[in-house]
């Protein structure tokens, strides 16, 4: 047969295969998300997401040694307070538990880049992302505690920070304060595209930050809608954002891809806890082969567009490229 483009003829073998390969999981695109909370010795497993547990900040400094010496360069960090309030006191408090995670990651590994979720829902008692006020998820109000927060995290020593509470106008609220004060230089990586997804079940049982009345859809995005995604994304730029991340990611590939295509700027997917969830509980029972699962997940997330990859995959991800000597 007279058969002049044969794509087989590229898929022969793997040296052939690797060499032509167009996208690549790198150790250096990942982002670790990592929870803190009080107290000593404590590393508590969240029951639905195995290997991922809740640090007192003495553990939390023993696990990142694992997190650097594999080469990954930054860690997400969320926290669990002592006491929440209806006001989310614990998320702007110069010592709140982030804070001090912050300064002990920078002292102890300065290299490690260090980047803070900026939120209320892990400190209000209401479990919402807002002061609320009538049963209303307040917007205004809630952006200067918002900055306080960013500011509070920046003067601990974050690298950079990520604002994931969907409050309209929070980006520009952070950038002026974080400027006023000397943090210029602090970048903004905004969870834009950020949808009132089913997929961050597990992430609430671990911050405890499942909101006590209603749900998030006054302020997260419908899953169905993309266009909206491109405003968001668009005024989210427009504000200072400097980082755009689409969030949950592998339901969201076509997000990734459109703001990629649309904004050029660095795009970070994140692989949320329910995409984790759902892995494990499968591989756990042998019905998938987990590694092929999960690297092919991440390398679908850069094929789409994104740049980085925020996962909670991240340590075995590292481990098993290095095994292949990817790194
Ligand atoms: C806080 C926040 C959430 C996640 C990241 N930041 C939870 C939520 O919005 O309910 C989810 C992360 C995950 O599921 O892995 N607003």
């Amino acid at each position: 047969m007279e058969l002049k483009r044969r794509p087989r003829r590229l898929r022969a073998n793997e040296a052939i295969r690797s060499m032509v390969r167009e996208n690549h999981v790198r150790v250096e695109d990942l982002i670790y998300p990592m929870f803190v909370m009080p107290g000593e010795k404590k590393k508590i497993e969240i029951s639905s997401m195995p290997g991922v547990y809740n640090f007192s900040l003495d553990e939390f400094v023993i696990a990142l040694e694992e997190v650097v010496d594999l080469g990954i360069p930054a860690v997400l960090l969320f926290g669990i307070p002592e006491s929440k309030d209806s006001v989310g006191t614990g998320a702007y408090h110069e010592h709140g538990i982030v804070q001090e995670a912050v300064r002990l990651a920078k002292k102890h590994f300065p290299k490690l880049y260090v980047i803070t979720d900026v939120c209320l829902c892990e400190y209000t008692d209401h479990g919402h992302c807002g002061l609320i006020e009538n049963g209303q998820i307040l917007n205004d109000p809630t952006l200067g505690l918002l900055g306080q927060t960013a500011l509070s995290h920046a003067r601990a020593g974050a690298d950079m920070v990520a604002p994931s509470d969907m409050m309209d106008g929070r980006v520009a609220a952070i950038r002026e304060v974080l400027d006023k004060e000397g943090f210029s230089q602090v970048p903004i990586m905004a969870y834009s595209a950020k949808v009132a997804s089913g997929f961050y079940g597990p992430f609430r049982e671990a911050a405890g930050s499942t909101p006590q009345f209603g749900d998030r859809r006054t302020y997260q995005m419908d899953p169905a809608n993309g266009n909206e995604a491109m405003l968001e994304t668009e005024l989210d730029i427009e504000e200072g954002a400097d980082l755009i991340i689409v969030k949950p990611a592998l339901a969201y590939g076509d997000i990734i891809y459109r703001t990629k295509e649309k904004f050029g700027v660095p795009v970070v997917a994140y692989n949320v806890s329910g995409e984790y969830a759902m892995v494990k509980a499968a591989a756990a029972n042998g019905w998938i082969d987990e590694k092929r699962i999960v690297m092919e997940a991440l390398v679908s997330m850069k094929r789409a567009g994104a740049d980085l990859l925020i996962t909670y995959h991240a340590l075995d991800a590292a481990h098993w490229l290095r095994e292949e000597g990817h790194v």
